[in-house]
């Protein structure tokens, strides 16, 4: 045959030829001849199988041994856009992806874009006689490890709560075996209201896992609350941490790891107080990735505006005495890391009511003590002292020479110093320039985000640990 034309194709069906050519960076005519030549060569192969209900799909991706599988249902809200983020992040790690987009997704990410990162045929319609021949939505929501749905919509979960099935993401979270997630996404009332905590309530007792919401702006302008969805590699930890992928991705496995993180607040009187400026952002990030390690982590956490970390068990304290007690609650433990930027006073004198300005006459003294020091407490302990201790080192200045007299005076093993002067923005910010000093030397880390130091600090404790 020296060449072939095929007429009468329906649009739907040139369209969706344009989109898997453009994917696969080929032209629609070589696309066309690709398709045949594989039909041909699997009709040669097995002309009994293929036609059998179920029978493997001859244009499955075929996955490496031990590769996991997601299937993302990309839900229609504002986030969506992340969800393109979320799917670079998770074959980052490794993890096949597969996507569907519902109806109102399309309006805010195409299938070709959600295609093109994948490097997978997107998936959007139950009745699209292409789509159930080649995948089938029964064995899309089988041939997965896990089933995320981020933006997960008030509707989505409506219809997950009801089981309903009246489209291709819903009728494969029905249909589906595995393991769920979602990321919910949504105005915060609409996340408040009853209906929508109702259908939380019993998809959580469903067994479907959540990640966030998180809090902070909205996309609608002035519109502030709890409703943001969780951010991709929040997400992506989420999956890490469910997908349990073997010892080798869980480093931290069967190890306890005891964190602190964020400012403590020491009360003046009752609507005042110390503090300073600590995010928490980085004793949350080593949390979030010794829990995504395999770890079994408690977070004693200060007061801070950030999500709870994926995984982890939290406990929420105010002042420097509250970590310490908390703190001893949680040993025996492998690993203790102190992030938290701990108040060094607290206020001997503080009022029990509202201490009253007085016009004219003299502004009220703070006699002030020394709190605590939790990581020395901890470190210097005769019994249940962990196998490692870390501590952070804040300055301003001379910090290598300051962070090496505190992994004395501290008797800790590991000291992470990193300078926190205003023009460093580490305080409140998202990245961090860390030099790890122990009793071998000061070893300079590259400038990276808090999520990159988090993750180099779990590497660095499971390669200790081996070795102990
Ligand atoms: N730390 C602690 N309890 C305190 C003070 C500090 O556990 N009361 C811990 C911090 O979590 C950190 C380390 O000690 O791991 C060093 O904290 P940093 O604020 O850098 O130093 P300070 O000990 O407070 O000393 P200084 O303020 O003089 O630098």
């Amino acid at each position: 045959m020296a060449s072939l034309t095929v007429r009468q194709l329906d649009e739907a069906l040139k369209k969706q030829l344009r989109l898997r050519a453009a994917r696969n960076g080929r032209s629609v005519e070589d696309e066309v001849r690709t398709i045949l030549r594989g039909a041909a060569a699997e009709g040669d192969a097995q002309p009994a199988a293929a036609s059998k209900p179920g029978a493997p799909s001859p244009r499955r991706a075929t996955l490496a041994a031990g590769t996991k599988r997601v299937l993302l249902i990309v839900g229609g809200g504002i986030a969506a856009y992340k969800s393109l983020d979320l799917i670079r992040r998770l074959k980052e790690r490794g993890i096949a992806v597969r996507c569907i987009l519902t109806k109102a997704a399309e309006h805010f990410v195409t299938p070709l874009s959600a295609g093109a990162i994948a490097g997978e045929r997107v998936f959007t319609d139950l009745f699209n006689p292409a789509g159930e021949f080649d995948v089938g939505h029964i064995r899309m929501a089988r041939e997965t490890d896990l089933v995320v749905v981020a933006p997960a919509t008030a509707d989505l979960m409506a219809k997950l709560a009801g089981g309903l099935a009246s489209d291709l993401a819903t009728a494969v979270l029905l249909a589906t075996d595995a393991k769920i997630l979602l990321a919910p996404a949504m105005n915060p009332r609409m996340w408040a209201n009853k209906a929508t905590q109702r259908n939380l309530a019993q998809v959580i007792a469903d067994g479907v896992a959540l990640v966030g919401p998180n809090s902070g702006e909205m996309a609608e302008a002035g519109e502030r609350g709890t409703g943001r969805m969780a951010e991709p590699l929040e997400i992506a930890a989420a999956v890490e941490k469910l997908l349990g992928a073997g010892k080798a991705a869980q480093p931290l496995h069967g190890k306890r790891v005891l964190i602190t993180s964020g400012p403590t607040h020491e009360p003046i009187d009752p609507v005042r107080y110390i503090a300073n400026r600590s995010s928490g952002k980085q004793g949350h990030a080593i949390a979030a990735a010794a829990a995504a390690a395999g770890a079994d982590v408690t977070l004693i956490s200060g007061p801070v505006n950030l999500p709870d970390p994926f995984g982890v068990t939290i406990v929420k304290v105010e002042t420097a005495r509250e970590m310490l007690q908390a703190a001893e609650c949680v040993l025996p433990v492998d690993v203790a890391i102190f992030a938290a930027a701990v108040a060094d006073w607290r206020v001997t004198n503080a009022g029990a009511q509202k201490i009253k300005k007085k016009l004219g006459q003299a502004t009220p003294g703070l006699s002030l003590t020394e709190n605590p020091d939790i990581l020395a407490s901890i470190a210097k302990r005769k019994s249940q002292r962990p196998k490692l201790v870390i501590g952070f080192a804040a300055e301003t200045e001379n910090v290598a020479a300051n962070a090496k007299s505190k992994l004395v005076t501290k008797g800790c093993d590991w000291i992470l110093a990193n300078d926190v002067s205003a023009a460093s923005g580490v305080m409140g910010g998202d990245r961090n320039t860390i030099q790890l000093v122990t009793a071998k030397g000061i070893e300079p880390w590259p400038p990276q985000t808090k999520d990159d130091v988090a993750a180099m600090l779990v590497a660095h404790i499971a390669a200790e640990l081996e070795k102990k």
